[in-house]
């Protein structure tokens, strides 16, 4: 930690070393180290460190004197990356958003979806879900599910009701029947909901998975009771579930899709609302930001999009070592008894003991590979492998992963066994 930095820096914790340049999969700290980056800037790097087409693309950019800044005015960036991304990402999907730039982060993209919501049904309320994570600004704290995160800044949390997500508290119970019950009965204690706000897959809070059947469910629910409903794709998005978006092939249309992390595809700051445009009620202006056009984001989105989604080649790979991956933590799990969650690049195992998973991601970071914990005790590994990672860097960090859970748990294992 630099002494003048504040307390609140918080990955730098785990992984303290003084990185100084990035390529691909791969971090290098000043002493040319080399770290197997499995955190991708929490999902803001599906396509890698310095993607060569799209640093090229930005390169060009910079100097050939395109525009910078220019705040929410026309520019050439904007409006090539708008046409890529209707006629690769939304036209073939059958799917009609306007979109809407604000301040660069996840959750500004969540406060303007709050307001939009709030000012068509004109209500207030918003049903939001057991571990879900939306962000830290006030709005969105409200909605996260996190106590840790919202006993900061003490979020204004009237007009949230939280449901329970898919699972939760237990399989078995469904909990899109028992929000049904809630909304239907006048004397459930809940107002009628402006939004329903959801992850398809819930990164922070543990790589819980929404099926397809719940997720129809809740679309059928906000339906049925005037709710809009708001997909925070954020995290899941750009490619991280094995679809570009992680409600794909769900048999749902949201109302609203929020997204940021990897929509440039370069770690560029950079975040958009796709809203109905029956629901585009905001007046210009009423959601504003100096930095709603950051072209060189811009830039590398549309190189991103051209590059990795014009053709079905990236996504059928990125199934393929899904899958490999998807079989590697089966073996792992059965093999230690941990649990595998999520889906496509977005997997994990839980620990019984959330010291143990914080134990085994400090065991691999040792061994040069950066894995995050998640979850409501950071109990679950979870890995976030660049979508562009080869086999053999993927070999490897499971080869790194099994030791540092071999050195774990293989002590527990052994004295269970002594013990029976
Ligand atoms: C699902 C989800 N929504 C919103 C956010 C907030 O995004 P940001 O950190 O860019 O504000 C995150 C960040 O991790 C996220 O995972």
């Amino acid at each position: 930690m630099y002494s003048f930095e504040s307390n609140v820096a918080s990955y730098c914790r785990a992984f303290p070393d003084h990185f100084a340049r990035a390529k691909g999969s791969h971090l290098y700290d000043a002493q040319d180290r080399v770290f197997l980056d499995f955190l991708s800037g929490c999902g803001s790097l599906n396509y890698g460190h310095n993607e060569p087409h799209l640093q090229a693309a930005l390169i060009d950019y910079i100097r050939e004197d395109g525009v910078a800044m220019s705040l929410d005015l026309h520019t050439e960036a904007k409006a090539r990356f708008c046409k890529a991304f209707e006629s690769i990402i939304l036209a073939p999907r059958g799917m009609n958003y306007r979109f809407m730039f604000t301040g660069p982060t996840g959750t500004n993209a969540v406060e303007a979806a709050l307001k939009i919501a709030r000012k068509a049904t004109g209500r207030r309320n918003v049903i939001a879900f057991t571990n879900a994570f939306h962000g830290c600004s006030l709005g969105a704290l409200a909605l996260t599910g996190s106590r840790s995160h919202r006993g900061t800044g003490n979020p204004i949390g009237d007009g949230v009701t939280r449901a329970p997500y898919e699972g939760y508290p237990a399989a078995g119970m469904d909990s899109a029947d028992y929000l049904a019950q809630l909304l239907e009965d006048p004397s459930s204690g809940i107002d009628a909901p402006a939004a329903i706000i959801l992850e398809a897959i819930q990164g922070e809070g543990g790589l819980n998975t929404a099926s397809p059947e719940w997720l129809r469910k809740i679309q059928a629910l906000a339906r049925r009771h005037g709710a809009l409903l708001i997909l925070d794709d954020i995290q899941a998005g750009c490619g991280r579930s094995g679809r570009f978006f992680a409600f794909e092939g769900a048999g749902i249309l949201p109302d609203i899709v929020v997204m940021a992390k990897s929509l440039s595809g370069f770690g560029l700051p950079m975040s958009m609302v796709l809203l109905k445009p029956e629901y585009d009620v905001l007046s210009p202006g009423e959601h504003n930001g100096t930095f709603r056009g950051n072209n060189h984001a811009f830039v590398t989105a549309e190189a991103a999009i051209r590059r990795f989604w014009q053709d079905t080649a990236f996504i059928t790979a990125l199934e393929m070592k899904a899958d490999w991956l998807t079989t590697a933590l089966d073996l792992l799990g059965a093999r230690f008894g941990l649990r595998r969650k999520g889906r496509g690049f977005m997997q994990g195992l839980a620990f019984p003991r959330a010291e143990d998973a914080l134990e085994v991601r400090r065991l691999a970071y040792t061994a040069g590979l950066i894995v995050e914990c998640c979850g409501p005790h950071d109990e679950v590994l979870k890995l976030l492998p660049p979508l562009t990672a080869t086999q053999s860097e993927l070999n490897r960090a499971i080869e790194i992963i099994t030791a540092a859970i071999e050195l774990v748990l293989t002590p527990v294992a052994a004295a269970t066994v002594g013990a029976q």
